[in-house]
C-alpha cells in the first residue's frame, strides 16, 4: 500500500471520454494504482522499423540499428511504461501523453521518454532502403513555393540539423496555423499559415508541442485535429551517427538526405496534414 503524499501539479484536462479530470503527478514517491476494472491499459510498444535492421546498409549500419533501435529506443519505451503504469496516462494514446506531460513547457517526468518514443518511430519511418532523390510533384511544388528551390530547402534542412547544439532533432513541418514555440528555435509565430517550415528542437522536444493549448486540445474536440504535423525528421543525437560517422555529423546529415529519406512517407504525411488542417478549419 503506497502512502506517498501526492504533490499534484495544477494541470486539468478532459479525457478523450469528455469528463474533466485532474492529472496528478507525484514528484517523488508514487503510489501505483491498479487499473480500473474493465479499463484496458495500453502498453506502449517498441515498434520495429518498417524494414530489416540491415536494410539501410551501407548508409546506416546494422550495428547502429542494434544500438539505436535495439537499446536506446527500447529504453525509452521501457522507462515510459514504468512511469505511466497505474496513472491516468496509461490509457491515453502516445500523442496525448506527450501533450499532457509537456505541461506548457514545464515538463512532467514522462515527457522525455514519451516524446522520444514518438520521435524514433517517426524517424525510422522517415527513411527507406533506396531513399533520397527528389520528392513527389505535390511535395516538390510546395517546397519550391516555400523555400524557393529544392536545393534551398536541402541547404536549410542540413543547416538546421548541423547547428542544433547538442542533442535534438531537425524537422520539416507543415505549419497549418500559428506556432506557439516556447523552447525551440524558429519558426516565427507571425508567419503566414499553411506553409512548410524547417525547425530544430532540443532533446526530446518535437513539433507536436508547438501548437500546445490545453483548452483547445482537450475540449471539446479531440486533439488530433490541432496537431502541427511533422513531415520529416532527422535524429541528431550523437547515438544516431557515432558508430558510422564518429563526430562527422554533417556527413551523416548529407547521407540521410541523399540516400535515406523516404519522400513517399513525406508525401503521405503531407496529405494527412492537409486533411487535418481542413478538418480543423471546418470545426472553427
Ligand atoms: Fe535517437
Amino acid at each position: 500500500m503506497a502512502a506517498a503524499v501526492a504533490t499534484p501539479l495544477k494541470f486539468t484536462f478532459s479525457s478523450s471520454h469528455g469528463s474533466t479530470r485532474r492529472l496528478q503527478w507525484r514528484n517523488s514517491q508514487r503510489s501505483i494504482k491498479r487499473p480500473y476494472r474493465g479499463v484496458i491499459t495500453a502498453k506502449v510498444e517498441h515498434k520495429p522499423p518498417p524494414y530489416s535492421l540491415e536494410a539501410l546498409e551501407p548508409h546506416m549500419s546494422r550495428e547502429t540499428f542494434e544500438y539505436h533501435w535495439g537499446k536506446h529506443h527500447r529504453a525509452y519505451v521501457d522507462n515510459l511504461n514504468k512511469q505511466i503504469v497505474g496513472t491516468e496516462l496509461d490509457t491515453l494514446p502516445l500523442e496525448e501523453i506527450i501533450l499532457a506531460t509537456y505541461n506548457k513547457g514545464d515538463l512532467l517526468p514522462p515527457f522525455n521518454n514519451a516524446a522520444q518514443v514518438w520521435n524514433h518511430e517517426f524517424f525510422w519511418e522517415s527513411m527507406k532502403p533506396g531513399g533520397g532523390g527528389q520528392p513527389s510533384q505535390a511535395v516538390l511544388e510546395l517546397i519550391k513555393r516555400d523555400f524557393g528551390s529544392f536545393e534551398a530547402f536541402v541547404t536549410e534542412f542540413k543547416a538546421a540539423a548541423a547547428t542544433q547544439f547538442g542533442s535534438g532533432w531537425a524537422w520539416l513541418v507543415y505549419k497549418a496555423n500559428k506556432l506557439d514555440v516556447g523552447n525551440a528555435v524558429n519558426p516565427v509565430p507571425s508567419e503566414e499559415h499553411k506553409k512548410l517550415v524547417v525547425v530544430k528542437s532540443p532533446n526530446a522536444i518535437n513539433p507536436l508541442v508547438y501548437d500546445y493549448s490545453v483548452s483547445k486540445l482537450y475540449s471539446p474536440t479531440r486533439l488530433i485535429t490541432v496537431f502541427q504535423l511533422p513531415l520529416l525528421t532527422i535524429d541528431v543525437w550523437e547515438h544516431a551517427y557515432y558508430l558510422d560517422f564518429q563526430n562527422r555529423r554533417p556527413d551523416y546529415i548529407s547521407t540521410f538526405m541523399e540516400k535515406l529519406v523516404s519522400w513517399d512517407a513525406v508525401g503521405l504525411r503531407l496529405e494527412a496534414a492537409k486533411a487535418r488542417a481542413a478538418d480543423r478549419e471546418s470545426k472553427k
